[in-house]
């Protein structure tokens, strides 16, 4: 368990130094590993924590909303190991109390090698590596989709895209290698959705609490019709997967990957009857992302400038740099 070796002091050190807009000049510097559409995974430039990735929640307004999120956390987390059967990494859960506002809530997992997560596997592989690797992402998925379909009283939401899985023991020397036996880790569990006798269980306010004040009904509209409910449909989840692959540049790759994919709802996964995945639902989605993300990012850089310069109030999150797109 790494909750019981993590420094929690340091930890809590780290917090009472943090710059949010430059995390890397904070007192004690931390480096950024990585960039979600909603957070930021970081890495703390301290021996005693730095086998670790960390992403910070600063959203919670109360012990119980805290101790209410760790519960769904931890058993998103076990049902996805253990009931379903998809590695992920050792995590914990940490909190510290700041110097002013919410206590902030650390999530950490072992960190792995850059190299080993799937956005950057696919800059190396070959295109027919790609398309298998592809493959063996959505085998993984079926577990998930199969779970929902088994008839018990929860199911999960789950975001396949390539940067939330890793090869798991793969140290990043040498080219990776993919085949049947190659194992993989599902490293994006900090939004646990989970549907309880067709009730979600995860609070989306939670998600909204980031956002500017200013655009909040915009995103309930987006969100609370989009994006909660897409993560329980393989069909979705899948056409996100492949989008994918336009802003990692390789859309000359999407025919292929649609037909790959096609295939395997047929063959393999026949008893969950996906809808197949057309070209142009793809693009579309994918342009549809792409504008809503880039907005929602503009828009919480002009809710920092107004926090920061106007305001003059402390701004406490960190922001993703530019995505390439
Ligand atoms: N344990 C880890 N070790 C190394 N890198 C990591 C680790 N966890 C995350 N990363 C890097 O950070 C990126 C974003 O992480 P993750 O998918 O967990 O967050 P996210 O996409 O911001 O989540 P969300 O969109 O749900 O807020 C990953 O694609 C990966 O590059
Ligand atoms: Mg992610």
């Amino acid at each position: 368990m790494i909750e019981e070796i993590i420094d929690i002091q340091m930890l809590s050190d780290f917090e009472k130094g943090l710059d949010p807009r430059h995390p890397e000049r904070s007192n004690i510097p931390a480096t950024i590993i990585g960039y979600g559409e909603m957070s930021t995974i970081f890495e703390i430039n301290r021996s005693s924590l730095e086998n670790y990735a960390f992403k910070r929640m600063p959203i919670f307004r109360s012990t119980e909303e805290i101790d209410y999120y760790e519960i769904l956390y931890r058993e998103y987390n076990r049902l996805i190991n253990d009931d379903i059967d998809i590695r992920i990494p050792e995590c914990a859960a940490v909190r510290v109390i700041p110097n002013e506002g919410n206590i902030v809530l650390y999530l950490i997992q072992q960190k792995l090698p850059a190299q080993s997560i799937c956005d950057r596997v696919i800059k190396v592989l070959d295109d027919n590596s790609i398309g298998e690797l592809v493959i063996f992402i959505l085998r993984e998925m079926k577990k998930v989709f199969e779970f929902n379909a088994s008839g018990g009283n929860i199911t999960i939401g789950f975001d396949g895209q390539i940067s939330n899985w890793a090869i798991k023991d793969y140290d990043g020397s040498g080219p990776p290698h993919i085949d049947e036996d190659t194992q993989f880790y599902y490293i994006d569990t900090s939004t646990p959705l989970m549907s309880k006798e067709g009730i979600e269980m995860l609070n989306p306010d939670l998600f909204l609490r980031s956002a500017p004040s200013f655009m909040i009904w915009l995103i309930k509209w987006f969100f609370l019709k989009g994006v909660m409910t897409r993560y329980y449909d393989f069909h979705l989840v899948t056409v996100d997967l492949i989008a994918n692959f336009y802003k990692e540049q390789r859309a000359d790759l999407i025919p292929s990957l649609i037909d790959r994919v096609n295939r395997f709802f047929e063959e393999e996964a026949q008893k969950l009857g996906t809808i197949p995945i057309t070209q142009k639902e793809v693009l579309s989605y994918y342009r549809e992302d792409a504008l809503i993300w880039s907005l929602y990012l503009n828009l919480r850089k002009l809710d920092r400038f107004i926090h920061s310069k106007i305001l003059r109030k402390p701004y406490v999150y960190i922001l993703p740099g530019k995505i390439k797109r």
